[in-house]
């Protein structure tokens, strides 16, 4: 019998098609990206739909829904062109993100208390399609707080700040992301983690408790030019199969 894993892994391939984009040509093929990912191990594939469409396009959203047996995470701002298609496409999840035009990538955290109303709307419209809803915050308490009286079943807590730093500030960063955890735990909340990790920083990760899924793209897609995907996806498997019970509350 397979051993069930303490810890999930969602391999985010946005950057697959980055690379397409560069050239607008017809690969590397996104599904089957996704596809090499589900036979490495991945439990879930998580591609965010931009506004802009500068990597991911809405095609690829649909084949991914097509074709996937595992899990498809949609990231997304709450723009409401976006709603509709992800109302349209049905994810099994959608991880709603802040968003801005000009960022490499997502920076910081959704703001749940400043959106709370406007995230009311569109998270019940979400759910009443079936589709779990996450939401990309900082790990600060009150957006934790925030995050539960929305009732939705999940936050992502963005590690980009702790992947970023060093030394002290690191340290406080990576504290700020445990006493997330175990807060957003306590009240009913699963946490998943993503932004920045790669294989010199998932062991500090792991030591953060009550994790459920980590979200992890860019560091495995660059690995992936040496070792391949399958083998990026399976060293980063290897890395978190350490993820100790214990942590788990
Ligand atoms: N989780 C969220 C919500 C993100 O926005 C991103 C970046 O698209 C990731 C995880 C993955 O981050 P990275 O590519 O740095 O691993």
């Amino acid at each position: 019998m397979k051993k069930a894993s303490l810890i999930k892994l969602g391999v985010n391939i946005d950057h697959v098609a980055t690379l397409r984009q560069a050239r607008g040509t017809c690969y590397p093929g996104i599904v089957q990206a996704a596809n090499v990912c589900e036979a490495a191990g991945a439990h879930s594939i998580t591609v965010h739909l931009r506004e802009d469409r500068r990597h991911i396009q809405d095609e690829d959203v649909y084949n991914l829904k097509k074709s996937l047996k595992i899990k498809l995470n949609l990231e997304m701002a709450i723009h409401p062109a976006i709603v509709d298609i992800a109302l349209d496409v049905v994810p099994d999840e959608v991880c709603l993100v802040p968003e801005k035009r000009q960022e490499l990538t997502t920076e910081g955290g959704l703001d749940v208390v400043k959106h709370f109303k406007q995230l009311e709307k569109i998270c019940a419209r979400l759910e009443n399609k079936g589709i779990e809803v996450s939401l990309f915050i900082a790990p600060d308490a009150a957006q934790i707080k925030a995050a539960a009286w929305l009732g939705v079943p999940y936050i992502e807590m963005h590690t980009g700040t702790f992947c970023d730093e060093t030394g002290t500030k690191a340290d406080r960063e990576l504290d700020r992301l445990v006493r997330g955890a175990i807060l957003a735990s306590e009240i009913g909340l699963r946490v998943n983690a993503g932004h920045g990790i790669n294989m010199n920083n998932i062991g500090s990760v792991l030591s953060v408790p009550c994790l459920d899924t980590l979200n992890i793209g860019h560091s495995i897609v660059s690995r992936a030019l040496f070792i391949g995907l399958d083998g990026a996806v399976r060293e980063m498997l290897t890395a978190m199969s350490r993820y100790k019970a214990g942590f788990r509350r």
